[in-house]
């Protein structure tokens, strides 16, 4: 049965429900909406999904040249390829997540089945109306298996470092720009524009993720995305009061810049860039 034909019959329920509530779409109560309409994307849990190095130059607006010998920090690097793309064009790239803690046949397994998990629950949703989600997904089997050849490769224990903000096993200053993505914004609760029920990752948090990605940066942060993750994307409202507070910082310089990303919502596509005033220039 489709869902929009449940909504006669739940109205239908109970006399004192038909007295309390009138039997306009418009007026129907929020919770009833929510249950019988809403085919939003949301996820149980956060998950190990990564995007492709191309991906990340084109969120962040960056140029792997221009790092060239330069340190650099992706948190949550998750199953994602830039730091593999990144090391291959001579940047010192590490990359930082929880799941790291696991062996590589698990990490690949836990990749593998999370992809799927994700593309059921984005398929299912109405919050992507134009993407190709059969190209989306095959990218994200290029990234786990990119990712999970340098976590294994030469170098990789080096490279892959277990650790879970807001406390990163890095000391002060150990970058010259730290990325992060498809953590902070995309993982608060849905009544804030997230994808996680009961999310952990609440504004109280997200204070403490930004001032742990700053202590590791001598000269910049990039966030992104900064926007909800509903169809019709809007900046996410931990966005303003961090902005606030980062602005009475006055070694630190806060802009909002355009990315190049489609990640297949409309609205604002900007990410969040933070500067050390005095810091390393990029
Ligand atoms: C959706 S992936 C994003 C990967 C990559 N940044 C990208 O944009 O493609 C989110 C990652 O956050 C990691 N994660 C979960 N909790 C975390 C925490 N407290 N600190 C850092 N990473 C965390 C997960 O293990 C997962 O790999």
């Amino acid at each position: 049965m489709r869902k929009a034909a449940l909504v006669p019959i739940l109205w239908r329920g109970s006399r004192e429900a038909r007295a309390a509530y009138p039997p306009f779409p418009g007026e129907w109560p929020g919770q009833y909406r929510e249950i019988v309409l809403s085919k939003r994307f949301e996820l149980d849990r956060v998950v190990f999904f990564g995007r492709t190095g191309s991906d990340y130059l084109e969120m962040f607006d960056l140029d792997l040249p221009a790092l060239r010998g330069r340190d650099v920090l992706d948190c949550p690097a998750g199953p994602d390829a830039f730091v593999a793309d990144a090391t291959a064009a001579g940047v010192r790239a590490v990359g930082c997540d929880p799941v790291y803690e696991l062996q590589a046949d698990e990490i690949l397994a836990r990749g593998r089945k999370d992809i799927e998990d994700c593309m059921v629950a984005m398929r299912r949703s109405d919050t992507f109306p134009t993407l190709d989600f059969d190209e989306y997904e095959a990218s994200k089997i290029e990234a786990l298996d990119r990712f999970h050849a340098d976590f294994t490769g030469e170098g990789g224990a080096a490279r892959y470092r277990a650790g879970a903000l807001p406390a990163l096993p890095f000391a002060d200053a150990s970058f010259d720009l730290v990325l992060s993505a498809h953590l902070i914004f995309t993982y608060s609760d849905p009544a804030s524009g997230g994808l996680l029920p009961n999310s952990p990752f609440d504004l109280a948090w997200h204070r403490a993720a930004i001032a742990e990605l700053l202590r590791v940066t001598r000269g910049e942060v990039r966030l992104y995305p900064t926007t909800t993750v509903t169809a019709d994307a809007q900046l996410h409202p931990y966005v303003e009061p961090l902005m606030a507070s980062l602005h009475q910082d006055a070694g630190l310089e806060t802009t909002y810049e355009p990315s190049r990303f489609d990640q297949g919502l409309s609205g604002p596509n900007r990410y969040l860039r933070i500067r050390r005033r005095n810091g390393t220039i990029l």
